[in-house]
């Protein structure tokens, strides 16, 4: 069968799960649910054979980690799905390293950020981010995969559209 060019065939992208989200599925389930991120993972890679997309999945409790991580993607990945956990309220030093890199995010929460403590409603991503997704449970890392792919695409396109 001949494959479908133009579509998101060959897309690679960078998925990065911040502090602490190793322990999903115990860590307060009442909060983040049951599912690990073994679990996670596993429903990413399905969605994105389905979308033709090359996935790298990354989980860190480093903040500097986090930092080279995304610093060796650049020009290696198209776009990066990072829920960078308790970071998102904190870390100036992995905005700068997406800005620096220049590669479009999506960020994304499990639970509700905006509903829960004053300090969780603030993030140094959101900005800068093509989209967040917060609130809809392990299920919000597709909702953001299938988001990222699309604008990814569309920016693509854009940018091969004769006369720019
Ligand atoms: C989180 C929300 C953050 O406030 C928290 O520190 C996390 C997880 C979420 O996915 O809902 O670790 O990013």
């Amino acid at each position: 069968m001949k494959k479908r060019s133009g579509g998101a065939q060959g897309l690679k992208i960078l998925v990065i799960h911040g502090p602490n989200l190793n322990l999903l599925g115990a860590r307060e389930p009442g909060v983040y649910g049951k599912e690990t991120l073994a679990g996670i993972d596993r429903m990413l890679e399905q969605r994105a054979a389905a979308l033709g997309v090359v996935l790298e999945t990354f989980q860190s409790n480093s903040e500097s980690r986090i930092v080279d991580r995304i610093q060796e993607a650049r020009g290696a990945v198209e776009g990066i799905l990072i829920n960078p956990a308790a970071l998102t309220h904190t870390s100036v030093a992995i905005r700068d390293a997406l800005l620096a890199t220049g590669i479009p995010f999506v960020e994304v929460h499990i639970s509700n950020i905006h509903a829960r403590e004053e300090f969780r409603k603030r993030s140094f991503f959101s900005d800068i981010a093509l989209g967040v997704v917060s609130g809809f449970g392990a299920y919000g890392y597709v909702l953001g995969l299938e988001g990222l792919v699309r604008k990814v695409q569309s920016r693509q396109a854009q940018a091969r559209r004769p006369g720019r």
